[in-house]
């Protein structure tokens, strides 16, 4: 980094006494109202700027960034969906975030109908016929799924349904919920088209079997088409079926996963249903059930009596809370708006916008990258590099090239099973012009690959940060400024 004052860090402009804004000296000093022991000894060490150095300094940090409001946003399996803009005011509202967690329901009843009614939308969207909107993330819906399906067979006494089945296409958190729940995981091996493999699934099923949790679309973006057949043969086992459903962007509207043969499904409202996902904020991660799961699922479910809304009396075999309040509930609110404001056909289209838009990129990338799986692909798709065209330059170094280019990267080495693996899944609304210059970019890539390579090994040249040693900062972090 260089010591333009844009890369300075505000302790660095800071000058003794300088100040944005000068107000009158308190009457009475804040030292007055506070017990002695929690002052402070000495004033702390802040910057001290000017109101346009203050102002200038965030944002010029602000532009430092690379999201989906300044740039093309390919992040397979995270990728930003479209999050309406005009949600976000009407998440805000008062009304929703100002409610006080303990607010007694007469004053809380338009927060308790959204629930309720949100509900609604989602059973009508999934065929499912109950929903907890309680988990607030996808692997937190997992969590819950996996321990309504151990509460399900502990009431049918059937005490042997220790494992969960996992085909290595899952997402990651799959696995980990298993182990969390206090199952062990049984891991399966995908076929060579990348879907689940029939007889590997059939030969691990057993009387053991709790649950099979499989992620539709998986990983590599296909959908798993024996899907109903693998129901069946999991139901004949006495076990139950989940569906990791984050990818969902990608069916909805499309079908009704109920009407798969699905037991439980999570669905990641951030990844899906209009809330900006990846940002480390708050999410939502509904799971609907069927009718025989239903008394298991967690307490916070909203009843309607034809005149108000309470919270439902818990069930005896519900599985307890999984959460306190609904403090996420601006990402309920945006749930419930977009499923409003997009049902029937107009949901289906953004699912098929979504796949339109990977296979476009795809059809243009292949020439240069070949794509692992060759079935068609779902809302991302999966690319490796062949290595005896690319004279060394690895993945990395192509994402860190396409910052460059001014493209925020792909993900990249996942799925696991992918060698190099690249993948990318543009935004349902981009438009065919963006999705070109990204291609293009991708092909200059290749391009300088042949005739540069030490241009993408060294690469991003024009960021703030230039390439970090990975294997020091790792090993030997230097954590002190
Ligand atoms: C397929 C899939 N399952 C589960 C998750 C976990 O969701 P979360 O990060 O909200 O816990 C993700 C996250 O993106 C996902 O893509």
């Amino acid at each position: 980094m260089n010591n333009y004052p844009h890369n300075l860090l505000s302790i660095e402009k800071s000058a003794t006494g300088r100040r944005g804004v000068k107000y009158a000296p308190a009457q009475k000093p804040a030292n007055a109202y506070l017990p002695q022991n929690l002052l402070r000894a000495a004033a702390p060490k802040l910057p001290e700027l000017s109101e346009l150095d203050a102002v200038r300094h965030f944002s010029n940090l602000s532009r430092l960034n690379v999201g989906l409001d300044t740039h093309f946003y390919p992040l397979g399996s995270c990728t930003m969906k479209y999050n309406p803009k005009a949600y976000d005011v009407l998440a805000a509202l008062d009304n929703f975030t100002a409610m006080h967690p303990f607010a007694p329901v007469e004053t809380a009843q338009g927060t308790l109908e959204i629930i309720y009614k949100l509900e609604e939308v989602l059973k009508a969207a999934t065929g499912f016929d109950a929903f907890t909107l309680q988990p607030a993330a996808g692997a937190h819906g997992e969590f819950t799924g996996a321990l309504v399906a151990k509460a399900y067979h502990a009431a049918r006494k059937d005490k042997q349904r220790t494992e969960i089945i996992i085909p290595d296409t899952a997402h990651g958190t799959n696995p980990a919920t298993a182990a969390m729940c206090g199952f062990n995981v049984v891991a399966i091996k995908s076929g060579p088209d990348g879907r689940v493999d029939m007889a590997e699934l059939q030969k691990a099923l057993g009387p053991k079997t709790a649950l099979v949790m499989l992620t539709i679309p998986n990983t590599v973006g296909l959908f798993e088409k024996q899907i109903k057949e693998a129901a069946q043969i999991i139901h004949d086992a006495g076990a139950l079926i989940y569906m990791d459903g984050a990818n969902l962007n990608a069916l909805i509207g499309m079908v009704k996963p109920a009407q798969l043969g699905v037991d439980i499904m999570h669905i990641n409202a951030h990844k899906t249903l209009a809330t900006p996902h990846g940002g480390g904020g708050p999410g939502a991660g509904f799971v609907g059930v069927v009718k025989t799961l239903e008394e298991f699922l967690p307490f916070g479910r909203v009843n309607f009596d034809g005149k108000k809304y309470a919270f439902a009396k818990p069930s005896k075999k519900s599985i307890g809370s999984v959460k306190s309040f609904y403090g996420n509930i601006a990402v309920l609110l945006r749930a419930y708006f977009y499923l409003r404001q997009f049902n029937g056909e107009t949901l289906k289209e953004i699912s098929q916008n979504a796949v339109l838009n990977a296979n476009y990129i795809r059809a243009l990338m292949e020439r240069d990258f070949p794509v692992y799986f060759k079935e068609t692909s779902m809302h991302e798709c999966v690319f490796t590099i062949d290595k005896d065209k690319m004279n060394g330059v690895k993945t990395l170094d192509i994402a860190k090239r396409l910052l460059d280019l001014g493209f925020h990267a792909p993900t990249i080495y996942f799925p696991l099973i992918v060698p190099e693996a690249l993948m990318v899944e543009p935004t349902e609304t981009e438009s065919r012009q963006t999705m070109d210059t990204f291609a293009a970019a991708m092909a200059q890539i290749m391009q300088e690959a042949q005739t540069n390579p030490d241009l993408l090994k060294n690469a991003p040249q024009n960021c703030p940060v230039k390439r970090i040693d990975e294997v020091s900062a790792a090993r030997e972090p230097n954590l002190h400024w």
